[in-house]
């Protein structure tokens, strides 16, 4: 069957289309029911059944024959240090972590915050709260305590797994004691803390509440799989919102794996026993779903790498990993393309490995610009596949299908829908849009398996943030248009997020941290363009009458202060102090016009602006700091 056979049934008999790939899953229960709509616009997938994750990402395997293939391959360039853990180990492992989670009180349903590096260990925690029932939250490395507080405060974790600390190019970074603090800040307090101490920086434990990994797991006996229902949680995984409070995406066991386990053959073109590598982090939807649960369900060997695409130690980082470890396919974000032609354009490094097992690269985390797709298809030789999706969704929304039916590449586009995603552009009022033109991206309800089925404990901003601007249909947040062949392409956000280096970020939330200066009266946070990371976030701000303070240790301060506030991923750096924001008549901050003033794009002021000269004095504030008139190229 070709592409749009199998795209016809998915939207015209997703029962039928569903119902089919749940056989790839091991069921203690079936299901009553494919799809149940009774409750729509709440829509659940596999109602009635019951199953267990970790024991179809790990136990089945060793059942069938597979003990002995690595699951996991840790490369660490920043710790020189690499190991291999078969099926059959990581089942011991993850059944004696499960077992010392249990014993520290941690049942189905109770929640469990993981703050860790790339290390496999995050994988095991990950695994054995699946084990138990348990639901985990992975918190990424480079947020800060507050981050951190903020959801141990929402998800409410009996316990938190932790090691000492992460690994950068240039430093160590000690989550412990950015875990210290957030204790203290959060008003839930979590009753354990799990830390695994690394030679690199061993934290400092708090007796009574801390216990090593080692110790957890002393004397216990190994747990086994909890059978849990197919719509019980198995994650959240909190991303940005428009706001400082992010939104704790859920994702359900027997959706996710059924459309995970078919996504390794059907888009990915994998087969099991090949290597896979996600070069992403576990705190991200693409570590959780291509490091973690994807190539586990499906029996094939999965890359934990802990480095970077430049530095640890040259940009032929990559090519020696997937040399060495026999990687089929990888898949990361284009800043890590970006970084690496940055450094080596003319991709001499290549030249010093064989890549003779790799098949395809997939690109995803932000909109891949042709320059980037081009230069790595040209170097690679290879199907270089841009597709996209979201920490909601958990999987491709349009992609190119390597085990269905392979396009031709064209840069651009994020290629056709994926199975399962009725996605349609809409005008503001639902109206549908012709090809060719752009419009805001949704996908008509039901969503296919594995994407959100809520937020944590919170129906009513799911509703508001995603269901609410056309009933029927979920709002993507991004825009873009079909062509006339039914190719999409995502052009941006339509919201205040922004995206740098494959993370999303809310400019809302650094907003909130800058105007809680005591010297600032108003200010404004824009994503300007950046050749590394697609975008950067700025900040425009104004000072308070009265306040004397000067300009760089206002910049020094805030810049500080957002690092203190969300973390150092925000990548926080320009700062420009302006005499006064533009704004509508009935008051708007006009941002996308800030946007285009500093990236120096063509604009049209809005016919509604209060005051036109305040953008001219803007435009030469920016081109002072190198952005507008002062940009480069
Ligand atoms: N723990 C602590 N700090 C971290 C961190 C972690 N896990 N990850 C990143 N940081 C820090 C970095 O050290 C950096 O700090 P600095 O301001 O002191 O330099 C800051 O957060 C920003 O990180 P990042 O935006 O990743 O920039 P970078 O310069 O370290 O690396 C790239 C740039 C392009 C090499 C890197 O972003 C990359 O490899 N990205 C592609 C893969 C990817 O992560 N994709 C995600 C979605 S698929
Ligand atoms: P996150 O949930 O952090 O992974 O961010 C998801 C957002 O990243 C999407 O809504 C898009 O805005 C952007 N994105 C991800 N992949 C792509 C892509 N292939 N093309 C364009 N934008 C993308």
């Amino acid at each position: 069957m070709g592409y749009a056979e199998v795209y016809n049934r998915s939207v015209n008999d997703p029962e039928g289309f569903w119902g089919e790939a749940a056989e790839g899953i091991d069921w203690y229960k079936p299901y009553d029911k494919v799809l149940d709509d009774s409750k729509a616009p709440f829509y659940h997938w596999f109602a009635g059944g019951e199953l267990n994750t970790c024991y179809n990402a790990v136990d089945r395997h060793v059942e069938s024959g597979r003990g002995k293939q690595a699951a996991i391959i840790y490369d660490s360039p920043v710790t020189q240090n690499k190991q291999t853990i078969t099926y059959a180990q990581l089942q011991q492992q993850v059944s004696l972590f499960a077992g010392g989670l249990a014993r520290l009180g941690v049942e189905k349903g109770d929640r469990v915050i993981i703050y860790m590096p790339m290390i496999p260990e995050a994988l095991v925690a990950m695994l054995a709260c699946a084990r138990l029932g348990a639901i985990h939250s992975v918190v990424f490395g480079g947020f800060s305590s507050n981050e951190l507080a903020t959801r141990i405060n929402d998800a409410k974790p009996k316990a938190l797994v932790a090691a000492s600390c992460g690994i950068e190019p240039n430093r160590v970074v000690p989550y412990k004691p950015l875990l210290d603090k957030a204790f203290e800040m959060a008003e839930h307090k979590p009753d354990h803390c799990v830390v695994l101490q690394r030679p690199q920086g061993p934290g400092e434990m708090t007796a009574g509440r801390d216990l090593e990994w080692n110790e957890s797991i002393d004397g216990v006996e190994p747990h086994p799989c909890v059978p849990v229902k197919a719509t019980d949680p198995l994650y959240i995984l909190y991303t940005s919102g428009t706001t400082g409070k992010p939104k704790g995406v859920v994702r359900d066991n027997g959706g996710h794996a059924v459309a995970l386990n078919w996504s390794m053959k059907n888009i990915y073109g994998m087969e099991p026993g090949e290597v896979f590598w996600a070069a992403s982090d576990v705190g991200w939807v693409v570590g959780h779903s291509y490091i973690v649960y994807a190539p586990l369900l499906y029996g094939c060997t999965t890359v934990v790498y802990e480095g970077k695409p430049v530095g640890t130690p040259d940009p032929g980082a990559f090519w020696r990993v997937i040399q060495e470890h026999e990687v089929s396919v990888m898949f990361t974000a284009p800043t890590a393309f970006r970084a690496i032609k940055k450094e080596d354009s003319k991709a001499e490094h290549l030249k010093r490995y064989d890549m003779s097992k790799f098949r395809a690269l997939f690109l995803a985390g932000e909109r891949c610009d042709p320059d980037t797709l081009g230069w790595a298809q040209e170097i690679l030789e290879r199907p270089v596949i841009d597709h996209w999706w979201q920490t909601e969704t958990g999987w491709p929304i349009a992609a190119n299908f390597l085990g269905i039916e392979q396009f031709p590449i064209r840069p651009g586009t994020a290629g056709k829908p994926v199975p399962g995603y009725n996605v349609q552009i809409l005008d503001d009022h639902g109206a549908p849009i012709p090809a060719g033109q752009m419009g805001r991206i949704m996908i008509k309800l039901p969503l296919p398996p594995a994407c959100l089925p809520t937020l944590w404990q919170n129906d009513q901003r799911f509703q508001e943030a995603y269901l609410s601007a056309q009933p029927g249909y979920y709002l993507t947040g991004d825009s873009g248009y079909l062509d006339e062949e039914g190719f999409l392409y995502v052009m941006g956000r339509i919201d205040d997020t922004i995206n740098v280096a494959g993370h999303r970020l809310s400019t809302g939330a650094m907003e909130e941290v800058l105007a809680s200066h005591p010297a600032v009266a108003e200010c404004a946070v824009i994503g300007v363009q950046d050749t590394l990371k697609g975008s950067l976030p700025m900040g425009l701000v104004v000072i308070k009458s009265g306040v004397e303070q000067d300009e760089e240790s206002l910049r020094k301060e805030l810049v500080a202060q957002v690092r203190d506030q969300i973390g150092p991923v925000a990548a926080f750096k320009l700062v420009a102090v302006v005499k006064r924001l533009p704004k509508t008549r009935s008051g708007k901050i006009l941002r996308a016009i800030m946007r285009k003033i500093a990236d120096n794009e063509p604009f049209q002021p809005p016919a509604t602006i209060d005051d036109p000269a305040i953008l001219d004095e803007i435009r030469e504030n920016l081109t002072g700091i190198g952005y507008a008139e002062g940009k480069k190229g």
